[in-house]
Formats: structure tokens, C-alpha cells, sequence
């Protein structure tokens, strides 16, 4: 999902090279949390999509607080909306942000960390929502337009039509205010969609903070309730920047997101590029108004902790924070901020090029849903290399490269070849493509 203003820089960290996604006719990206494009930096209606009807409003239900991993049949339920896959489902109470070691737990605690020296005993933290959510938690609640691409099946999964994989922790703000915190933090695992690279995976985990102001806080600062929210999520996030980064230089960039006006985005200079860090704003009063109670004021942030862990460590590759392999795991430990990722070998690559007619079925996201199915991890990359229409019959052709690579050995050619024929074979039959 790739829905940023078209007029700002990528901010992707591609370690794979110069991105042959620029032959796709949609906007560059900009904004990216864990290294993956956010949807909500797009107002409604950017391209066009299927939607699904914003669920009816009704009284809200007690909060169900259910926690640890799904059944399977919780979520690939056969329902015609239903598009989750088992590899999703295989990847499902992992749980690496609650893992102290693992670097997206260490990100998280670090965190955590900060917000507490700041404010002691302030923020409730949570990080065992489940990941099973209404659309209307998921969507309506946090102001998602009835025609927002993200809604849009081709880039969220679906359990059914009123159940998704949240997207994004935003999922939890009202609920968590409705439950009467005022200052909170909640991590989780979030799923969508996507294109394949060395950046974005289908499964990644990100961080909300919400923080609630009430007229006493903005009388006693002297300033407007708004004014207040904007200044202390500024001087908070750009406090967090250095705590993670050290002593790097911030700048704020106005963005659009459906849940905060006005709505900003954090880039720091590190190492030499200025690098999107989160997005945030002041809540939306009518968030505020209709889960809290009247007369306040909040800030929200939203970030991604692979995206922060990646350029922190110097992890060159987003599947390797689902590797079980010592050489990688026992590279970071609890607390130490200062790691920095040695490759232990980088395993050739091999790559397989394959051009076809596409067809109305075809998307790049359902593309890479299949091959993801069959190659699994050993998928490095799916990139659109070549695209053209034929004048006189008006059909497009597209070839897309797929590259292979495995974190932990060298591969055989008779297994890639084997992956490739079932891609093939499942491309033609599935998609509905024509093979050239
Ligand atoms: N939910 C957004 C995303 O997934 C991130 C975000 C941006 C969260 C701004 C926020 C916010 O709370 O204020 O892309």
C-alpha cells in the first residue's frame, strides 16, 4: 500500500537498490513506518478502490479483551470477503515486540523507557491487543473515509466483511479511551498487504501513544488546549528522536492523516539522509469527543518499530527479524541501544524474470500475495521491471522480477526452479494472466 503525498521525497529505506517500482502509475512514496508507505498519508479517494461499507454506528459493546494467538479458524474462514492466507496465519502470535531480546522488543522497551523518565507512572502501556478487529474499530472510529484506499481488500486482510487484521495500532485508540485512559501506549502486530522488498513485509508491529490534556493542563501553560497538544507532542517525539538516535537534528513536515488535524510527520538527519521517523497530530475532537469525555484535548503518534529498528542497528533486510537463527538473534540484547547488525554472509541471490498479459484480476499485491504462498522468505524482492501497452490491441504486458535469496544458506538451483514453475503455473491459473 503506497498512499503518500506525491510531491514528498521517498523515505523507504531501500537496501535493495534504485526501486524499479517507479514504473508503476502512482504516486512516490513518502512516508514509511518500518520502512513501509502509509496508507492514511492519503486522503480519500486517490485512486480509485472497492470499498467496503463503513459499518453501521451503534452503541458500543463492552471492550472484549481477548488475547494471545487466534485459531485458525478465527481467521481463514472461508468467508467470501475472507482473504487470509495460512502463510499470514502461520505468522500470527510471534509476538517478537515482547521478546526483551529480540531488537523489535528492545525498540519497544526503549521506548517505553523514555516515556517514563518523562512522565512517571503517566502512560498505560499495552501490547497484547489482539490483532482480530472490527472495521469499525479498525476504520470508523479512527474517521477512515467510507472510499480510503485502505479499506480497499487488495491491501487489507479481511477475516470477513466486518473483521479485519488491524492495519495499524490506531485500531485501539477509541476503545482505550472509551476504557478511560488518558495517556496510553499500545504495540502490536499490524498486517497488510503489499509489495515485496527488502522493506516491507506483510506482517510488521507498530507503536500508538495517545496523551489526553484537560483545561487545567492548557490554563496553567497559558495557551490554547491545541496549542498545548502540538507543543508537548513535538517537544515528546523529538525528546524520543534523540533518545533512540542520539543527538540528531529534527524537522517537522505537515502531512494529512483521517485521525489527527493538524496532522505532521517526524524526519531526523541520520547518517547522512533525512529519514521519516512517524507520523502524528492532535487527535481529531470528534475522536476525543465521542470515547472521552467532553472538554479535552490529545495528542497521537503513530510509528514502526521495524522501521526504527532497521536504521537503528543497521539491519539491511526486514525478514531478518523473523529469522530463529543464532547468528542473528544473539547479536542484541535487552536494554543495549547500541548494537549494530554484522552480517554474518550475505547467501547469492538468484533472481527469475516472467512477463505476461495482465487481466482485471490482476494487482501487484495479489501477485505477491501468491508468490509469498509458495517461496515464503526465500522471496527477496518482487519488482516491476518492464511495462508496456500494445497500441493496436490495447492489452498491457508487464515482466516482473522475483529474486530469490535465503538469510541463512545458499539456495540450489532445482529449488528455485521448482518455485518457479509453481509461481508460473499458480499465476496463470490464479491471476488469470496470460504468460508471454
Ligand atoms: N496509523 C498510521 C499508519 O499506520 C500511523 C499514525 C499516524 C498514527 C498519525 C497516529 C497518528 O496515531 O496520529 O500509517
Amino acid at each position: 500500500m503506497n498512499f503518500a503525498p506525491a510531491t514528498a521525497p521517498s523515505m523507504a529505506t531501500r537496501t535493495s537498490g534504485p526501486s524499479p517500482r517507479s514504473l508503476h502509475p502512482r504516486p512516490a512514496l513518502a512516508s514509511s513506518f518500518q520502512g513501509r508507505a502509509c496508507p492514511y498519508a492519503f486522503k480519500s479517494g486517490a485512486r480509485p478502490v472497492r470499498v467496503h461499507a463503513v459499518a453501521p454506528a451503534c452503541v458500543a459493546a463492552p471492550v472484549e479483551l481477548k488475547t494471545g494467538k487466534p485459531k485458525r479458524e478465527e481467521v481463514i474462514t472461508g468467508a467470501p470477503d475472507n482473504n487470509v492466507t495460512d502463510y499470514i496465519y502461520e505468522k500470527m502470535g510471534a509476538d517478537l515486540h515482547r521478546q526483551a531480546d529480540h531488537p523489535i522488543g528492545i525498540i519497544k522497551q526503549a521506548i517505553y523507557d523514555f516515556f517514563e523518565a518523562r512522565n512517571p507512572g503517566m502512560f498505560r502501556t499495552f501490547d497484547d491487543r489482539y490483532p482480530v478487529v472490527t472495521t469499525r474499530a479498525n476504520f470508523d472510529e479512527v474517521l477512515v473515509p467510507a472510499d480510503h484506499v485502505s479499506r480497499n481488500p487488495n491491501d487489507t486482510y479481511y477475516v470477513d466483511a466486518n473483521t479485519v487484521l488491524r492495519c495499524h495500532t490506531s485500531a485501539h485508540q477509541a476503545e482505550t479511551l472509551r476504557a478511560g485512559h488518558s495517556a496510553f501506549l499500545v504495540t502490536g502486530d499490524v498486517y497488510r498487504r503489499d509489495s515485496i522488498d527488502a522493506t516491507h513485509y506483510p506482517v510488521f508491529h507498530q507503536m500508538e501513544g495517545v496523551r489526553v490534556f484537560n483545561e487545567e493542563d492548557w490554563k496553567a501553560a497559558g495557551v490554547s488546549g491545541a496549542e498545548l497538544a502540538e507543543k508537548d507532542l513535538k517537544a515528546a517525539l523529538e525528546g524520543l528522536a534523540k533518545h533512540l538516535f542520539g543527538d540528531v537534528e529534527c524537522r517537522w513536515i505537515d502531512a494529512y492523516f483521517p485521525f489527527t488535524n493538524p496532522s505532521f510527520e517526524l524526519e531526523i538527519f541520520f547518517k547522512g539522509k533525512w529519514l521519516e521517523v512517524l507520523g502524528c497530530g492532535v487527535m481529531e475532537q470528534k475522536i476525543l469527543d465521542e470515547n472521552f469525555e467532553p472538554g479535552h484535548k490529545a495528542w497521537a503518534f503513530g510509528l514502526g518499530l521495524e522501521r526504527l529498528a532497521m536504521v537503528l542497528f543497521d539491519v539491511p533486510d526486514i525478514r531478518l527479524f523473523w529469522s530463529n537463527d543464532d547468528r542473528f538473534l544473539k547479536q542484541f540484547k535487552a536494554g543495549d541501544l547500541s548494537a549494530r547488525f554484522k552480517p554474518y554472509s550475505k547467501y547469492p541471490s538468484c533472481y527469475k524474470d516472467m512477463a505476461f498479459w495482465v487481466s482485471p484480476e490482476f494487482s501487484e499485491n495479489n501477485l505477491c500475495e501468491l508468490v509469498r504462498n509458495i517461496g515464503g522468505d526465500l522471496v527477496e524482492e518482487v519488482a516491476l521491471i518492464d511495462n508496456f501497452t500494445n497500441k493496436k490491441t490495447g492489452r498491457t504486458s508487464n515482466c516482473f522480477r522475483i529474486t530469490y535469496r535465503s538469510m541463512e544458506r545458499s539456495l540450489t538451483d532445482e529449488e528455485i526452479n521448482a518455485i518457479q514453475d509453481n509461481v508460473r503455473k499458480a499465476v496463470a491459473d490464479e491471476l488469470k494472466v496470460e504468460l508471454r
